[in-house]
Order: C-alpha cells, then structure tokens, then sequence
C-alpha cells in the first residue's frame, strides 16, 4: 500500500469533511444525548454497505467494515459528545443551541470518523483484515466508554488493535503527537466528608469546627505529591469542592471536600488513595472530628504500546515529511479511550489543530474554542493509514 494516496483522497475529500464537522458543530449534543449526530454517522455508515449497529450505550454507534482479504481486527474509536459551554466562537457555524457547544473538538472526531471509512471503503478490495468503527457518547466524564464496552462492543470480533486519536489546540497544525509509553493519566473524584460538631459562631470551645478540618485536610492533602510520591513519578491531587455551612454565625456541623487524582501506574495509584484517605482521616481525627472517604475510578490511564508508537512514528514520517512528530506528549487530563485499550495493542494520537495567526487558538473547552479545520482531512489521512498498516503488519 502507498500511503501517499490516503493523503490524496483525503484531500479530494476535504470539503465533505468540513461540511460534515460545521453541520456537527452547528448541532452540538451533550452526552447520551447525541441522537442527532448518531443519525448522521448511521447513514454514512450505512451508505458504506457497512454492518451496523446503533443505541449502544444510548446513542453510540458501532460499524464493521470486512475487507476481501482475511486479517485481524482494528477498531478506532472517536467521541461525538458536546460540553455545556455557551459559545462565544461568532463563527457563521456556532451551536444553534443554547448552552451547548462542542468546545472539545470532538464534532472534528466524528468527521474524521466518517472520512475514515470513506478512505478505507475505496481499497476494501484489498482491505486485509475488519476494521470496527466506534462511534461513542459521552466521553467528556460520563462514562460513555466503558458502558459500550458493558454492552459488547470488544466482542465478535475482538479487536487485535486499538487505535483513537484527540484534535490538540495546544500545538500547531503540522505538530502530530504519537506518545511511546503512557499518555494520558488515569483518573478518579474523590469525596471527603467530614463531621464535626456544631454550635454558634461565638462559642467555637463548645462546637467541633468542620470547615477548619476540612482547611486542614485540603492543605495536608498538598503533602502527598510533594513529600509521598517518587519525584520521577507523576500524580495531581487537587481538592475543587469545599462546601460547608449555611450562616455567618452557625458552626456547621458537616463539610464536604471533592477533588480528583490523576496518576499514570498502579503503585502510585495506589500510595495516592491510601495517603489520601490516611490523610483525610488522621487530620480530621486530631481536629476533633471525623472523616469519611469515597472513592470513584472514572478511567485507567491511555498507554501507548512503544512497538506500535515507533511503527506508526515511522509511518506518518513519510506520509508528511514535514510534520513534526513528538514522542513524548503527557497530559495529566484523562480518556475514557482507556476502556478500549486494557490489554489491547493499542495507540492515541494528538494531532496539533490550531493555528494562532488566524486566532483558532483557544484551549479545549474554552468557549471560545474552534481549530484550524486543515487538521480534518490530515488526521483522515493519519489514521486511516495508522488502520492499514496494523492491519497488513500481521
Ligand atoms: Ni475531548
């Protein structure tokens, strides 16, 4: 295969695929909600002659494209979800709804999806092997991933790759970020509830004071990263709820502390949720008052098998010599991609989508978000290329 001529295609197909991200764009949808958007893909996936099957996990959308010759199964997956964000864009096609928008980029993914399979659908001939397209709902935090998982989709087939990729407005158009090893952390909330004792304002002596525990424990809790985990090591644990209180002069008598971890390997996983429940009990403790500590896993971190990483590096090097390709992008943000990649080969790519001379610069989820749509036929042409040659490598 001439990888070159995904390039072309992808190229030829350019409008199409901007057309099909402004119509997205225009009509943005939150997560499990996206039955607009999944409408669109069905039909384009139906219009491959593809085996498709729709509502998983509510809305998501699943496809199977068979190639003429036997090999083993690819899937790529891409997000289709909106985030509440008013959009402040002026572009002529911002969201028509309200307090809605897609500020993450993810009405490109869906796009590029669609080209995707248009690419590959030319040269199903010689396609060796199935590729599975992977629609999903929800990814921004709402476990869309992991209930199309539940709901079968890494069974008949079972894929033998993984593959997904993020438009990525911290870095220019032209930049392609093909991690080797971990990427992105994975990620839990937490919460802390802490019970005191409560009493009036003017008598502290005879109340158990929980906002001041909680200050404590939000403060300790600082102590994990910088004195409890390897400093060759990664780890977040930021407290972004504190709620207690209801009067200037009541003592409450209860406190409520939200946050999330962010690691990349068990071990410090682990160490991170031990301290912070050590933490949260120990200071509560030594304030006089109680605390109670939850934890809730939303993802695993994205890791990129090196082998597959080096091969697709390689790969999209000759596709556009002039890219700059970088090996070593870590986000401490999380994916719920991971859910696809548990012990399957697998690999996310960024690929740099803005461009700060004509101000599409704006950071994910910013609502003034939007991206150079020069990245749309570029990753088209990536990814499809990224399928075949996993798919012909074995
Ligand atoms: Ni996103």
């Amino acid at each position: 295969m001439d990888f070159t001529q995904f390039v072309q295609q992808a190229h030829a197909l350019e409008d199409e695929i901007i057309a099909l991200r402004r119509d997205f764009h225009r009509h943005p949808e939150l997560g499990f909600q996206e039955h607009r958007t999944a409408g669109v893909v069905t039909t384009e996936m139906e219009n491959l002659d593809l085996e498709v099957r729709t509502k998983i996990a509510e809305t998501g959308v699943m496809a199977l494209m068979v190639g003429e010759r036997p090999g083993p199964t690819v899937l790529i997956r891409f997000d289709m979800d909106a985030l509440p964000v008013q959009e402040e864009t002026g572009a002529p096609y911002a969201s028509i709804h309200d307090g809605v928008m897609h500020a993450c980029g993810h009405d490109g993914h869906t796009a590029v999806g669609i080209a995707v399979a248009k690419l590959l659908h030319e040269h199903r001939a010689n396609l060796p092997g199935k590729v599975k397209f992977v629609f999903q709902p929800a990814e921004e935090g709402l476990g869309g991933a992991e209930r199309m998982v539940a709901e079968g989709v890494l069974e008949n087939p079972k894929p033998d790759y993984s593959l997904s990729m993020h438009l990525w407005n911290d870095k220019p158009l032209g930049w392609i970020g093909i991690t080797s090893g971990p990427a992105m952390a994975g990620a839990e909330k937490f919460k802390i509830e802490i019970r005191g004792e409560g009493g009036h304002g003017a008598a502290p002596h005879r109340a158990v004071d929980p906002v001041l525990a909680a200050a404590q424990i939000t403060t300790t809790l600082q102590s994990i990263v910088s004195r409890n985990v390897d400093p060759r090591e990664s780890a977040v644990v930021s407290v972004t709820q504190f709620q207690a209180g209801e009067a200037f002069n009541v003592i409450p008598s209860h406190a409520t502390l939200h946050g999330t971890i962010r690691t990349f390997i068990p071990e410090v996983r682990e160490l991170v949720l031990q301290r912070v429940e050590e933490v949260s009990r120990g200071v509560a403790t030594a304030m006089g008052a109680a605390a109670q500590v939850e934890f809730t896993r939303l993802t695993p971190p994205v890791v990129n098998d090196r082998a597959i990483a080096a091969k697709l590096h390689t790969l999209v090097e000759s596709m556009f010599p002039e890219a700059t390709i970088d090996s070593n992008e870590i986000t401490m943000g999380s994916e719920d991609m991971a859910f696809f990649m548990g012990g399957i080969p697998s690999s996310y790519l960024f690929i740099g989508s803005s461009n700060a001379s004509r101000s599409l610069d704006a950071p994910h989820h910013n609502p003034r978000f939007d991206f150079d749509e020069g990245a749309l036929p570029l990753a088209s042409s990536i990814m499809a290329a990224s399928v075949w040659s996993l798919l012909e490598a074995s």
